[in-house]
């Protein structure tokens, strides 16, 4: 509905717009009504002439002067008010075209032109009214002022039929002069004779001419002929809005848009709007502008609607913004499905195809960007709501298996397992990490609903496929169930319903109930992913009460729910989880706003990149790590690398320098970092608060930051480090937050050492982050206040998968933290050190985790625990 306003809005806009700039019109308007009005009452004579009233039904006598004033009033409005129309119909028509295609509701710009006629009509009449009443002062004002309208009304409907049908402007012109002359004058007693003529009375101003005379003398309202006049302007304007239709309609427009030779991607996209605005509407809402990757989330879609009515179903019940993702997440593990199902091909080739496409995907997730349409949908995806891409590799991993024929699943363990394995690292997982991104609002507890779910959905997609699976040699039901209602796989392959088929598919449907059920009842949902689970798990119930009404059914074809109860509740859930949405409105999804998919480089290669991780650059002094075990390392450790201003300075150089030469170290400290195993290290690279510096030490230290990030690729991001930025983007320039995110994306699989750079990071910001999105949670009723913990704050930090600071070390002499990951290091050991950090190398991180190992830990317990890494609050 808003969208519909703002369209509405656009088009009034726009209509005003066009009528405003036409500006002969308003002079026209201002002089010729005036001079004409002037003319015609001084310079004919008064003589009285018969005029035949019909809305009184007999002759009246008028002055001569006055009868052809008000012809020339309504003669003067005709032309004005019929060429401006004229002009702005045919001007705009352009524009409309555009709007068009770009999914207005044609409507909405039929309603906007109606509403500028009726407005400008008004104004105009009004205008002329006021004039005459300068000569004398009708007997109704009020019928004088209506009979201009008409007057004016009609000939804007005129003006609006001619530019629907004519192309040249001075044509329509031409056309709404002659009309309006041969009509008004044929009707002026004073130039015709028989103007009481009773064919006259099918002329179009008629009514008008009729209204304006009997103002004049008549107290009462000749409605008759004001509504003639009116029919004739609706009857008009209907015709012009047919002919506009025509004009404006999507064959007329793919022709006028083929006539300008759109090709390609071009053309793809102009037919999707088209032929499906709605849809075209969905992608603009997601932020999808590219072709290719449009073309993509197509084929993701039609991939899941082939899987049947209640996959098609759930992106529906999503805001608009979620749904390509939705149908990419489900659209890649289909096609994995489809690539490892290929009955035409042998196992090898199949084993093959699954291999190459999780090769190209890995690739091209590196790249940011795909040639291949759905590879393109799925980066894009990924890219766009900034989810990893782990778990791919496993799910590849399962799907090989399948292609070269997996064993038969014997228990129910056995079934979870596979399920688990074909749809958790992946696809279920991507879905808890949408849900939890930003503005989603879900809770942690929510992930028990959702397994409950997918066992259900995993159970009915097993039922559905069950011949299917069986003439591949693979049926998916645990072998014990087989065995048990006496059900064999050569059966269900020949369509035969041996043994008891039909009580072990009342079994499977009354466990996928219950599943059901536990998908409803678990967690404490944000309440439209609550609507929408609700609505999900009707429509599989419909569909398990058709299986349970005739199970033989599966054997023959797939089962669907009855279509009508099916579409009603998806009608009924859809207008439950909008309705929760607009009531939760602060929480509504929104596309992260920093992330930007960076696009190919010309050079990119075409090929993945397979080479192998390098290692650590070795120490240049040959130094080595001390061996300690690994319970006496830190899992964390944090470096607040202080002291480059003094170490330049004491140099006789700009603090800028020190900056620049603090690379060295940072690179140092990460091979060292590698070496003695350290899984996690945070950099504080800038604080919140440095930003008070000279603005030109910031500018500097934000460019070695961007020049790092773009050149230190086989330095430093061809080792086993994953890049993670902890901060803000504000007031950060966006091409470092761009580069931020694109390092983090392009290592995001690596399990070396993570690497936090906290830039653009302060510690109080980062809690009152947390405390801003608990207390959102809490607005929306899904978190009570009394139930926050640290573990709900933790979960609401920038990383929250971060764990707790073991070691935080400070080099430089100084000895404090710096507004430096407060919450994570209230039992980090504290090692300062005295060097600065430009003269800092791997050795005294080496050093600093040796101290570590020598402390005593305690955590507020008696018990000594010698660097023992503590427990992050969250984790567990
Ligand atoms: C730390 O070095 C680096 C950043 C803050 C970016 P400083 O610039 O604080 O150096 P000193 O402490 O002034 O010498
Ligand atoms: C802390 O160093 C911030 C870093 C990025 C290293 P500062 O030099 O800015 O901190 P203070 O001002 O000495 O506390
Ligand atoms: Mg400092």
């Amino acid at each position: 509905m808003r969208w519909w306003v703002r369209c509405l809005g656009t088009a009034v806009r726009h209509a005003a717009l066009e009528q405003a700039r036409n500006r002969l019109a308003l002079v026209l308007v201002l002089f010729f009504i005036p001079l004409w009005l002037n003319l015609a009452y001084w310079v004919l004579p008064g003589d009285p002439v018969r005029f035949f009233l019909r809305a009184a039904g007999r002759p009246v006598s008028l002055d001569a002067n006055t009868v052809t004033q008000l012809s020339g009033a309504l003669h003067s409005l005709a032309l004005i008010v019929g060429f401006m129309m004229f002009l702005a119909t045919s001007r705009s028509g352009g524009f409309d075209h555009r709007l068009v295609l770009a999914g207005y509701p044609r409507l909405c710009l039929l309603l906007a032109r109606s509403g500028v006629l009726l407005v400008t009509a008004a104004l105009t009449a009004g205008y002329a009214t006021a004039w005459v009443c300068a000569f004398y002062l009708p007997e109704r004002l009020d019928v004088m002022a209506g009979a201009f309208m008409v007057g004016a009304l009609t000939y804007g409907g005129v003006g609006i039929l001619l530019a629907a049908m004519l192309r040249s402007e001075l044509a329509g012109m031409f056309v709404v002069i002659m009309v309006s002359l041969i009509d008004l004058t044929l009707q002026n007693p004073v130039a015709n004779p028989s103007a009481d003529s009773p064919l006259l009375r099918w002329l179009p101003a008629y009514g008008a001419v009729q209204g304006a005379v009997s103002a004049v003398g008549l107290g009462a309202v000749p409605w008759r002929q004001l509504l003639l006049g009116l029919c004739w302007s609706a009857g008009l304007t209907a015709a012009g809005v047919v002919a506009f239709t025509a004009r404006t309609s999507r064959r007329a427009s793919v022709r006028a848009l083929l006539g300008r030779r759109v090709t390609g991607p071009a053309l793809r996209m102009v037919t999707l709007r088209l032929l499906h605005p709605v849809r075209a509407r969905v992608y603009r809402q997601a932020g999808v502008h590219d072709a290719v990757v449009v073309k993509g989330y197509e084929i993701c879609r039609r991939l899941v609607r082939r899987s049947g009515p209640v996959e098609a179903a759930v992106p529906q019940l999503f805001p608009a913004r979620l749904r390509p993702v939705l149908w990419a997440v489900y659209g890649y593990g289909r096609h994995l499905d489809d690539l490892s199902d290929t009955r035409r091909l042998g196992r090898q080739d199949r084993y093959e195809r699954v291999s190459r496409f999780g090769a190209l995907l890995e690739a091209d997730l590196r790249r940011g960007h795909s040639e291949d349409p759905l590879r393109a949908a799925v980066v894009h995806a990924l890219w766009t709501w900034d989810l990893p891409g782990d778990g791919m590799a496993a799910t590849d991993r399962v799907y090989r298996q399948d292609a070269q024929g997996t064993s038969a699943l014997a228990t129910w363990d056995d079934w979870s397992a596979y399920w688990h394995a074909l749809t958790f690292p992946f696809g279920v997982k991507r879905l808890l990490n949408l849900f939890t991104a930003p503005g989603l609002a879900f809770v942690p507890t929510d992930a028990e609903a959702l397994r409950a779910w997918t066992d259900a959905f995993n159970l009915l997609d097993t039922l559905r496929d069950l011949r299917e699976d069986a003439a591949e040699g693979f049926v998916k039901l645990p072998s014990a169930v087989l065995d048990e209602y006496g059900v064999s796989a050569g059966d269900l392959a020949r369509g035969q319903a041996a043994g008891r088929f039909a009580d072990m598919v009342h079994a499977m449907t009354a466990r996928a109930r219950q599943w059901l059920e536990q998908a409803t009842t678990a967690g404490a949902q944000h309440p439209p992913l609550a609507a929408a689970l609700r609505t999900v798990v009707e429509l599989h119930l419909l569909e398990l009460d058709r299986i349970d009404r005739n199970p033989r059914a599966l054997l023959k074809g797939p089962s669907r729910a009855d279509p009508v109860r099916f579409h009603c509740t998806l009608a009924r859930g859809r207008f439950r989880v909008a309705r929760a949405w607009r009531r939760h409105a602060r929480s509504a999804p929104h596309l992260p706003p920093t992330v930007t998919l960076p696009q190919p480089a010309a050079d990119s290669p075409a090929a993945p990149d397979t080479r192998p991780l390098l290692p650590p650059v070795p120490h240049a002094g040959g130094a080595r790590p001390p061996r300690l075990p690994a319970h006496l390392r830190p899992r964390h450790a944090a470096i607040i690398m202080d002291g480059n201003g003094r170490w330049a300075v004491r140099r006789g150089l700009p603090r800028t320098a020190g900056h620049d030469a603090g690379q060295r170290a940072v690179r140092e400290t990460v091979y060292g970092a590698l070496e003695i195993g350290l899984p996690c290290l945070s950099l504080y690279s800038l604080s919140t608060e440095n930003r008070e510096r000279p603005a030109a030490e910031i500018a500097a230290i934000l460019r070695l930051f961007q020049d790092g990030l773009d050149t230190e690729t086989e330095e430093v991001w061809r080792r086993d480090v994953r890049l993670r930025w902890s901060g803000v983007p504000d007031g950060l320039p966006p091409d470092l937050v761009r580069s931020l995110r694109r390092t983090e994306h392009l290592t995001r699989d690596r399990t070396g050492l993570t690497l936090n750079m906290c830039v653009n990071y302060g510690g109080r910001d980062e809690i009152a982050h947390a405390a801003r999105a608990l207390a959102r949670q809490v607005a929306d009723g899904t978190l009570s206040p009394d139930a926050i913990t640290p573990r709900h704050v933790a979960a609401q930090l920038h990383l929250p998968d971060l764990p707790d600071v073991d070691l935080l070390i400070r080099t430089s002499g100084e000895q404090r933290t710096s507004n430096f990951l407060p919450w994570q290091s209230t039992y980090a050991e504290l090692v300062f050190l005295d060097t600065l950090w430009p003269d800092v190398d791997r050795t005294h991180l080496w050093q600093a985790v040796a101290a570590y190992a020598r402390r005593d830990r305690r955590f507020g317990t008696t018990r000594s625990t010698p660097g023992t890494p503590g427990e992050h609050p969250f984790q567990g």
